[in-house]
């Protein structure tokens, strides 16, 4: 079985970014579990279907067609719902809070299952999310728990908005960051913690060469 590194944590303490940088690095495949739950959350919405309604959505979610592509000039990669490049989309915070609600249904979560552990292939994989470590790769023999303050976590988000000519404020951000990371941390199914014998990293104030540096470290002694 191929080797994975698992990095979880809650939104904006960088884990997508680190992820990339370090599956870069390492010449590893990549997987973006938090893309899929926004996915569905994503087609849900789109098929109008009240995201409280767990069989309606689980179907959604079996039916769902996600795919990831390199974009024409390789420089990021494309999520694709339903033949629909979704990838702006699907990055903005109503659909992070679409997400959430859909990852709080158990049936969503096994209907996502089998998709992320096929992203297991040689030479390795970083996985980034909320639950890789403890609950879709609990045998992964690197595991990183990734968190900053609320209020950085707010302000890294505001600028990757920002940065999509999206209108959001800090404050209003680091209100949903928060609500959304009380939903994640307090639901039943995979609630967002650190995986046993992860290494716990705190990047309030940490230059992100410095976070992955450390991660490296882990996978590379
Ligand atoms: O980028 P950010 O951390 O804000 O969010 P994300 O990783 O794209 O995940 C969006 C939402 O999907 C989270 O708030 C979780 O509710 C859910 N999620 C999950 O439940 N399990 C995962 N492995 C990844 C995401």
């Amino acid at each position: 079985l191929a080797p994975v590194l698992t990095i979880d944590g809650p939104s904006g303490s960088g884990k997508g970014t680190v992820s990339r940088l370090v599956a870069e690095r390492l010449g590893w495949h990549m997987l973006d579990s938090g893309a899929l739950y926004r996915a569905v959350g994503y087609a849900a919405s789109m098929a109008d279907i009240d995201l409280t309604d767990a069989d309606a959505v689980t179907r959604c979610a079996l039916a769902a067609k996600i795919r990831f592509r390199p974009s024409e000039d390789g420089s990021d990669t494309r999520v694709v719902v339903n033949g629909h490049d979704a990838t702006d989309e699907i990055r903005t915070e109503t659909c992070g809070a679409a997400a959430s609600a859909v990852a709080a249904i158990p049936a969503v979560r096994e209907a996502l299952r089998d998709k992320q552990l096929a992203f297991r292939k040689r030479p390795g994989l970083v996985a980034d999310g909320r639950d890789m470590g403890t609950v879709i790769f609990p045998d992964a023999p690197f595991k990183v728990f990734l968190t900053a303050s609320a209020a950085e976590r707010a302000k890294r988000r505001y600028k990757q908005l920002k940065e999509k000519g999206l209108s959001v404020t800090i404050s209003g951000l680091q209100r949903e960051i928060e609500a959304r990371d009380e939903r994640d941390a307090s639901r039943p199914v995979a609630p967002l913690k650190p995986a046993e014998g992860a290494l716990l990293v705190d990047s309030t104030g940490m230059p992100i060469d410095a976070v992955v540096a450390k991660v490296i470290a882990l996978v590379q002694p």
